[in-house]
């Protein structure tokens, strides 16, 4: 949560700043703000405001800003509300800072070092610049090392010493921070996204290394002064990768982005037909000798990894558990070397993911995490890594992230279905085969998408909405429902049909919209029903259907057909229909459908 920038080098830094922070603005968007060292004034000049970086594009506007150097700050509010005082950067005395994270003992630092006088927001970032100006005698390195021996919580600090022009600071920990230097200068920024305009080349800041930035040069030593040299990693995003591309909404280009992040995904991870992990070094033993796995994620990826439940216990037989990560080390888990933890994670930096992933290992636990950011914190922490190919994901709600997570675990279910002796070759490449058309698949969907876009003008005024389903489309269901709540604001409840009758259908009434979802051939007959039981009691269903499993139904049921695939293919298709009806829902309805009030698209707090 919260993007930083930082930039030193040969270009005005105004500008550089101001794009950066709206490459990073779905890490945060409650206010923005930017400092600049001017070398000339050997001053330190902070502009600042409550609300997006449009906002604070206007307030620099008015003023005259030259300076190539500077720092900047999009946030995501938990300590102080909303406010311009509350937006970083924070000023106190020589030190001027942006933070990531949350310091944990601010007010017992405040109290100790006397520093609630000097303090004009209530964030706890600026009681951590409060206390390095404290520190502060004539060496920036010296008072960071002393002020971060003090600081407890996680935190990504950038720092500017006013009498220090043209020099940024930082040090972190947890909260990531990566950085690079091209011929223009030197940069660093909360992750790779920010950067990528610039240069395919990074490296991750490791924590409790001070980095120094000059124009020309970058430095970087641990606790005892020694130094670290960068480990530079590539991206291989495309420079404009992140641009919407001609769409309204980075959600709208993401879905449609679907085929080929799904084929690339996919085609990277064969070999003659066979799922292949050789390039990521990852053994056929960690499949084989697993007793039971469990997947660790939170939100959509969580949704991803109860769709690996379904498929790991039906094919293979296996105990597997799914886990909300912020819950896990909290409920006793079952978890021993004998276990397979997988991390299911797009940024790789959410904190939960991140610190059950952790406790897992420490149990004893093998490890797999399925990541969309190269060289992101999870990614480091797990034993081994499968990348999803899905490019930069900007829109907070989650699209093509969750499908190529899915895409990887239909190959993860297929290496086990291979190594276990469960499939022999011939089937793992009929299965393998059948992934290989679900892109073609998802064209058809979203070559149909005006008609979805019809059924989304249906709900618009909807205030409740019920998801129905059961088996693969329940948990499909899970995931729809949530998108649809995430940026529509609808209140929509996803429901394993068959225990509606148990208390949820005392909710429908008259008119009350219910999307049915119906891919399972064996559950087909019982999802019919349930349909029926909610329709007598007046609500209005729109159904999501597999082609082939389509009957004679009421008139009055508003239709999609789903292009055929193998049952357990059909979340995907599936689900491409439900986030193009959540985006049309949120775009008619005029959202900001990229950032949706209240969220924030890397959660790094827990
Ligand atoms: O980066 P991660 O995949 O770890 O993020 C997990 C959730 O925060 C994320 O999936 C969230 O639920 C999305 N906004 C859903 O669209």
């Amino acid at each position: 949560m919260c993007g930083i920038i930082g930039y030193t080098g040969k270009q005005e830094v105004k500008e550089i700043l101001l794009d950066a922070l709206e490459a990073l603005e779905y890490r945060g968007y409650d206010s923005a703000g930017i400092a600049v060292s001017d070398s000339a004034k050997r001053d330190v000049e902070i502009f600042k405001c409550a609300g997006r970086v449009s906002d604070l594009r206007k307030v620099c506007a008015q003023e005259e800003i030259h300076a190539k150097c500077g720092i900047g700050h999009t946030r995501w509010a938990t300590h102080g509300g909303v406010s311009d005082a509350n937006a970083h950067p924070h000023k106190v005395g020589r030190v001027t800072v942006v933070h990531n994270g949350i310091i944990e003992n601010y007010k017992e630092l405040a109290a100790e070092y006397h520093l609630s006088g000097q303090l004009q927001s209530e964030t706890d970032s600026e009681v951590a610049a409060a206390l390095l100006n404290a520190l502060y005698e004539s060496d920036p390195k010296e008072a960071v090392y002393k002020a971060v021996a003090r600081l407890e919580g996680t935190f990504a600090l950038v720092i500017l010493f006013e009498d220090v022009p043209e020099t940024i600071f930082s040090i972190r920990n947890v909260s990531p921070i990566v950085a690079t230097q091209s011929e223009e200068g030197c940069m660093l920024a909360s992750d790779v996204t920010a950067l990528c305009r610039f240069t395919n080349r990074y490296f991750v800041v490791p924590e409790y290394c001070l980095l120094e930035l000059h124009a020309d040069s970058l430095r970087m030593q641990d606790m005892e002064g020694n130094v670290v040299e960068p480990e530079y990693m590539e991206v291989n995003w495309g420079l404009n990768s992140s641009d919407k591309g001609g769409y309204p909404f980075y959600m709208e280009k993401e879905i449609m982005e679907q085929p080929k992040a799904i084929q690339n995904t996919v085609e990277n991870h064969i070999q003659n037909g066979m799922p292949d992990f050789t390039e990521e070094g990852i053994p056929d033993s960690l499949f084989q000798e697993c007793e039971r796995v469990c997947v660790v994620a939170c939100g959509t990826a969580m949704h991803a990894g109860l769709i690996g439940q379904a498929l790991i216990k039906s094919i293979l037989n296996m105990h597997i558990d799914v886990e909300l990560a912020s819950e896990y080390m909290y409920t006793d888990p079952v978890v021993d070397e004998k276990t397979l933890v997988i991390a299911i994670s797009q940024s790789g930096e959410t904190i939960d993911t991140l610190e059950a992933l952790k406790y897992a290992r420490r149990q004893g636990a093998r490890s797999l995490a399925i990541i969309n950011v190269k060289g992101s914190s999870i990614a480091r922490e797990s034993e081994f890594v499968l990348y999803t190919d899905a490019g930069p994901e900007m829109a907070v709600a989650s699209t093509k992230a969750y499908t190529t997570q899915l895409a990887l675990i239909y190959l993860i279910v297929a290496k086990m279905a291979q190594v276990r002796g469960v499939w022999n070759e011939a089937q793992v490449k009929e299965y393998i085969a059948e992934l290989l058309r679900v892109p073609a698949a998802i064209e058809q969907v979203l070559e149909r998408r005006r008609e979805i876009h019809l059924i989304a003008k249906n709900i618009l005024e909807a205030k409740d909405l019920f998801m129905i389903g059961r088996g693969l489309d329940y948990s499909l269901l899970l995931e729809g429902s949530l998108k649809l709540k995430e940026v529509s604001y609808i209140h929509s409840e996803a429901y394993a049909s068959g225990e509606l009758k148990h208390g949820p259908i005392a909710l429908i009434t008259n008119h009350t919209p219910v999307v049915a979802v119906v891919t399972q051939s064996r559950l087909m007959q019982k999802e019919i029903s349930n349909i029926k039981e909610v329709q007598s009691r007046g609500a209005r269903v729109i159904l999501f259907i597999k082609e082939a499993l389509l009957q004679e139904l009421k008139q009055e049921i508003e239709i999609f057909t789903l292009p055929d695939l193998k049952d357990e293919f059909m979340v995907i298709p599936a689900s491409v229909a439900l986030q193009l009806m959540a985006y049309y829902v949120s775009s008619d309805k005029g959202f900001d459908v990229d950032k949706p009030r209240n969220l924030a698209k890397v959660v790094t707090v827990e």
